[in-house]
């Protein structure tokens, strides 16, 4: 869809979150026309740690999806929206004695437990608070994805999850025979994040199977996320109906040759349903030329944005306007915070440009506005959905006052 930037400009002011709903819209579409098996059930769980805003939930809730949480804020938040609570699902590594009991009062669906300690928490909570709480085990298989590896999760001594046939798996299993209050109703894995090579799913899928077999009743099974989104040329990402048939069709498969069955199939994609619908507009200031560089300064950085400075994230951008114009520049885009890390692009080709020009930035939807911050005490941005000719707030930017409201 063609976004009138200078419109919401001049509307909203910038730094400016602008999601195109048609495009997370299309993503959904993509998934769930093609994550369908005669074999067993199917269900796809939203990662809301990608954006969880409320507007965003209602989105995912009008579409039937389900819900991946990990914390009670995030769980706040869909409450907040009227999000039916039996198709959340609650993650982490460490969630406390205070998380559970919020969880279980709230009835939330499904724990994913972590860890053998936090089973015996769980135990406890359930029990006193007299329930029978479903659960997933949260499975490190040690499969490693192909990405970035800071935000690769499944390696042998990755933080999350429990290792197959380790003594605490052993362990756990026991347990949860023995338990009145717990019933383990699947398996969950996450092999990683921006991964472009289905392979890995594979491993994934055979492993599971592998494990859910010696379970006398069929299990449900959580690949997890890490479907991969278009940022720059250098990604190669797997369209999403594709990603949806072949993990489907490699079930079937494994299952057939393993004559194994499962109750059900799970995924929990973010950054797939909403990195490409969300673009980042920014004004350009001060251009600012050094003895090797040209810089344009624009009025957000780093706490609007922080993956190029956490994960050396790539991005493409262009100038409103200036579309069309010869890319002859040079330049690094960098943000206003008082860090020389705060660079949003480096030595990128862009036209010319002007101060007051508009900048955007694409790809911006997962992970951006999720991890702002108030670093140098900046202004959270404003966010607006763009739905066909209709645009709107969806979370106010940040005043002053607000900025403080906490500080005593
Ligand atoms: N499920 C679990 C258990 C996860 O840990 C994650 C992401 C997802 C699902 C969703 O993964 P996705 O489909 O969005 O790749 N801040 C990093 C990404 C961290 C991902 C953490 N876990 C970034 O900006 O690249």
């Amino acid at each position: 869809m063609d976004i009138d930037y200078l419109k919401l400009k001049e509307k909203y002011n910038t730094p400016l979150y602008v999601y195109d709903k048609s495009v997370i819209n299309d993503k959904i579409h993509k998934l769930k026309d093609n994550f369908k098996s005669n074999l067993y059930k199917t269900e796809i769980i939203y990662a809301s740690k990608a954006f969880s805003v409320k507007e965003m939930l209602r989105v995912i809730m009008d579409k039937g999806l389900s819900l991946d949480t990990v914390s009670i804020g995030e769980i706040y938040t869909a409450i907040n929206v009227g999000f039916d609570l039996n198709k959340i699902y609650f993650h982490g590594n460490n969630k406390s004695y205070d998380d559970l009991v919020f969880a279980l009062n709230n009835n939330v669906g499904t724990i994913v437990v972590d860890n053998y300690m936090e089973l015996l928490l769980l135990d406890e909570v359930a029990k006193s608070l007299n329930k029978v709480q479903k659960i997933m085990i949260r499975l490190n298989l040690g499969i490693e994805a192909h990405t970035h590896k800071y935000i690769v999760t499944s390696h042998v001594d990755s933080k999350f999850g429990v290792l197959y046939n380790s003594d605490d798996y052993k362990n756990m299993i026991n347990f949860i025979n023995n338990s009145n209050n717990i019933k383990l109703i699947g398996f969950h894995s996450h092999i990683g994040s921006q991964i472009f090579e289905l392979d890995a799913y594979k491993a994934e899928i055979e492993k599971l199977i592998r494990i859910s077999k010696e379970f006398s009743y069929p299990l449900e099974l959580n690949l997890g996320g890490g479907f991969g989104a278009f940022y720059t040329n250098e990604d190669k990402p797997i369209p999403l109906d594709e990603v949806a048939k072949f993990l489907v069709k490699t079930t079937d498969e494994v299952l057939n040759k393993e004559n194994a069955k499962i109750a059900k199939l799970l995924i929990e994609p973010g950054r797939s349903i909403v990195a490409e619908a969300g673009t980042t507009l920014y004004t350009i200031g001060v251009i600012k030329k050094t003895p090797n560089k040209e810089y344009y300064f624009i009025d957000g950085g780093m706490t609007d944005n922080i993956r190029p400075a956490l994960y050396q994230a790539k991005y493409d951008a262009f100038i409103v306007g200036k579309e069309n114009d010869e890319r002859s520049h040079t330049v690094t885009i960098a943000g206003k915070c008082c860090e020389s890390g705060d660079l949003i692009i480096e030595d990128y080709k862009l036209p010319p440009a002007t101060s007051g020009d508009l900048l955007v930035t694409k790809t911006t939807g997962a992970y951006g506005y999720a991890m702002s911050s108030n670093y140098n005490k900046a202004l959270t941005p404003a966010v607006v959905f763009v739905d066909e000719d209709n645009d709107y707030l969806v979370v106010k930017r940040q005043s002053l006052k607000e900025l403080i409201e906490r500080e005593i």
